[in-house]
């Protein structure tokens, strides 16, 4: 009798369904990673091409070496990928019937009509607040520090760190707060945030509790108000007078309240600096209500006429004030630094608060910060950006005020990036809007920045970050506009 070795024994029977010669496989589309290994591209390709329902469960997969001829991958490839796709249940095996679509697949649910996502950016044409200039050798100067700090990669990088962030970049910021701003601190002091409603949340999270109230300036800056309202506290609205904040309107309308958020320095948007018996009045109101009052100093360095008053922190001397700064102004916004100074018994729950927000900050660029500032670069750039934007403004109040003959007020302010111009009070709002959108300016209505305060009519335009003749021909058109609007409305006034 002849011996016949198993091995050859004849195959049972195959299904009889038709074995496939060539693959429908899409090898580049979105479903395949590039520079991925060929047995995963193969795998990827494979799978979307079963999922999508391009072959049916049950079908036969070409033998190994088909495939890998039909792709021109190897064989070894393949098999790795059938392999992978029997372990994912996409496939399953017979011995000796080869590779088979799994009679159950994980079915793609089709896809409902997806509602159209819309992601406002913020505009960056003439009058759109939060634009900045950088020098270009400044700009020069930041690129060799990002180079060189790039170059000189060391462990400090590798690790987590200090939820405040780097102490080279904190002393450097603790120097420049005291030269620029009268406000003594150490750096332990300072924390880095990733910008000033970074630092506002981490530090309200610190200090208070769900719901607890928080006084805002009415009119304020509509951000931070969100943000306040984000985080589950209630932002109290207190009316705003030549003087600032008005406390004691804060007393009746806030009375258990644990923060306030202020600008004293420049009020948003209205620009009036907060004189010192109201400053006084507010730091008397933290202490005895045992609250804190957060101080947004958020474009001091952009001073044009005689010295600041010093900071409120500087004032308190870091007692009940905290102090939040940014670079979004001073250098640019996308570079996403700005910091706190803290009141040295916040020090360790702020630090918590932190690290259980999002650990600590990026450490890349800290290093290129603190060389700016202490190689003098920071201080060059707010030298000529400054003449920069006086003349901005210059530029824009005198335009607005010519072109507009009288129709809008524009008081030039003594510091900041922005301008407030006004219609007279008894305009109705209605105008200010129908002329901001018939001149298709950026900026905001004055009217949004308000909550309860009965609304003045008028805009805020932002003048850094945009060039001259752009600023003025975009005012000779939104005066132009203000000035038919106007016209349109005494018509309407006077018909019978
Ligand atoms: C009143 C006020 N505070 C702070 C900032 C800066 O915020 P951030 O540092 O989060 O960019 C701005 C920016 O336009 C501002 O207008």
């Amino acid at each position: 009798m002849r011996n016949i070795p198993t091995n050859s024994l004849p195959a049972p029977a195959k299904p009889s369904l038709p074995t496939k010669a060539e693959l429908p496989l899409d090898l580049t589309g979105p479903h395949v990673t590039p520079g991925a290994s060929a047995a995963h591209r193969l795998y990827q390709a494979l799978c979307e091409m079963i999922v999508s329902g391009l072959v049916k469960p049950g079908e036969p997969l070409p033998p190994s070496r088909t495939l890998a001829k039909q792709t021109g991958f190897r064989r070894n490839a393949v098999v790795i990928a059938y392999e992978r796709l029997i372990t994912d249940g996409f496939a399953e095996a017979t011995v000796g019937s080869g590779t088979f679509v799994a009679a159950r697949i994980p079915a793609r649910t089709a896809e409902p009509n997806k509602p159209k996502v819309i992601v406002e950016t913020p505009g960056q044409g003439a009058f759109a607040l939060g634009c900045t200039h950088i020098d270009e050798r400044a700009l020069q100067r930041f690129r060799a520090f990002v180079g060189r700090r790039m170059r000189a990669f060391g462990p400090e990088h590798l690790h987590y760190g200090d939820p405040r962030g780097s102490r080279e970049l904190r002393a450097a910021i603790a120097d420049h707060l005291l030269s620029a701003r009268g406000l003594r601190c150490d750096p332990d002091q300072i924390m880095l945030t990733s910008g000033t409603l970074h630092a506002l949340r981490i530090v309200l999270s610190a200090i208070l509790k769900p719901n607890d109230q928080v006084w805002c300036e009415d009119p304020g800056y509509p951000v931070a108000r969100k943000t306040i309202a984000h985080c589950g506290y209630r932002a109290v609205p207190v009316p705003v007078d030549e003087h600032g904040m008005q406390v004691a309107k804060g007393r009746s309308a806030g009375p258990n309240a644990r923060a306030a958020y202020v600008t004293p320095s420049h009020q948003f948007p209205l620009g009036v600096q907060m004189s010192m018996p109201r400053r006084l009045e507010l730091l008397d109101w933290a202490k005895q209500a045992g609250a804190f009052v957060l101080e947004d100093d958020y474009d001091s360095e952009f001073r044009y006429d005689g010295a600041p008053l010093m900071s409120l922190a500087g004032i308190d001397r870091l007692q009940r004030v905290i102090y939040l700064g940014t670079f979004a102004k001073t250098l640019f916004p996308g570079l996403r630094i700005g910091y706190c100074a803290l009141p040295e018994r916040l020090i360790e729950d702020v630090t918590a608060a932190r690290a259980a927000l999002d650990r600590f900050p990026g450490t890349l660029m800290e290093g290129a910060v603190a060389d700016m500032l202490n190689s003098g670069a920071f201080a060059a750039n707010l030298k000529r950006v400054r003449k920069l934007y006086r003349d901005a403004r210059d530029a824009l109040a005198e335009t607005l005020e010519t072109a507009s003959d009288g129709a809008l007020l524009v008081p030039v302010p003594s510091q900041g990036l922005h301008l407030v111009a006004r219609f007279d009070p008894s305009v109705d709002l209605a105008v200010a809007a129908r002329a901001k959108q018939a001149a298709g300016a950026e900026g905001w209505l004055l009217a949004d920045t308000y909550s309860r305060a009965p609304p003045l009519p008028g805009f805020v335009l932002g003048f850094s970050g945009h060039a001259v003749p752009q600023l003025v021909a975009s005012a000779e058109r939104l005066a132009r506009k203000s000035r038919a609007a106007l016209r349109t409305r005494n018509r309407s006034a006077r018909r019978p």
